[in-house]
């Protein structure tokens, strides 16, 4: 971003990674926000990140070194957290914190769920992401109890009736049964004869989801694997193992989240 030249104040503290565009307006229009000393409130400035001192309620605020988003494939087990005052395992033991410090991850998985969670430094990107106007896909594999028919296929895709309101449009199918031996064996999961898994996706992100919409056509969740959110696919990710993305994985997902 330095050698973009000067970029509007808004933008450059929500890279900081201060808050998302539009709550760093906000704290532009109510007087916390200064360049060189000077206080701000016009949203137009604009300031040239490689010169600027820029500071909020008086503390200097600065872009991450680098930016990088990095996937996760996270084991069950570990809470989404960069913190746990319990002193319980939690993501922050699996990614380079050292080597790239300000990472944090972007959205949750419950401490029960595994696989793709995404983590970066870049605050406008992490907040964009998981925006709820943005709607961007979440792609689930689920062990469920029993054997989902069409109707109940049919009501998670028009949405379910939760306690904290209806659910968006989602898809979802059932595995066949080849398709879900072979994942159920990747995933290290037993396959009863009376489960099947489902592959649902979802554009919002409430609390415990996926369980609860699953749970509400009869067929609750034993076991939950995130395998895509957004353009990323997990792919063969080794559980436990993260990797940074490409430029090109790093843009497409970049052009999701500025897309409304
Ligand atoms: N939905 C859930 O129920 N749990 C998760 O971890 C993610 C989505």
């Amino acid at each position: 971003m330095s050698s973009q030249g000067p970029v509007r104040l808004q933008k450059f503290l929500a890279r900081c990674g201060v808050a998302s565009r539009r709550a760093c307006e906000e704290l532009i229009a109510a007087g916390r926000v200064s360049v060189n000393g000077a206080f701000v409130t016009e949203l137009g400035t604009k300031v040239d990140p490689a010169a600027d001192k820029v500071a909020v309620d008086g503390l200097e605020v600065s872009l991450p070194d680098e930016a990088v988003v990095l996937a996760l494939n996270k084991p069950v087990g570990f809470l989404t957290t960069m913190d746990d005052p319990q002193g319980r395992e939690t993501v922050a033991s699996l990614v380079p914190t050292d080597r790239y410090p300000g990472l944090f991850p972007v959205g949750r998985l419950d401490g029960d769920t595994s696989g793709l969670l995404l983590f970066t430094n870049d605050g406008e990107l992490g907040n964009n992401l998981i925006h709820p106007r943005k709607h961007v896909e979440k792609t689930y594999l689920a062990l469920v109890e029993g054997i989902p028919d069409d109707a109940a296929l049919d009501q998670l895709q028009k949405g379910v009736l939760l306690e904290d309101g209806p659910t968006l449009p989602a898809r979802a199918r059932l595995l066949g049964s080849n398709a879900a031996q072979k994942q159920a064996q990747a995933l290290g999961w037993q396959q009863g004869p009376r489960q099947r898994i489902v592959e649902l996706t979802i554009t919002e992100g409430r609390n415990r989801q996926v369980r609860r919409m699953l749970a509400s056509v009869g067929h609750p969740v034993r076991q939950l694997h995130r395998v895509r959110v957004g353009s990323l696919e997990l792919g063969g990710l080794p559980c436990g193992q993260w990797r940074l993305l490409t430029e090109e994985e790093t843009a497409a997902l970049e052009a999701l989240a500025t897309d409304c």
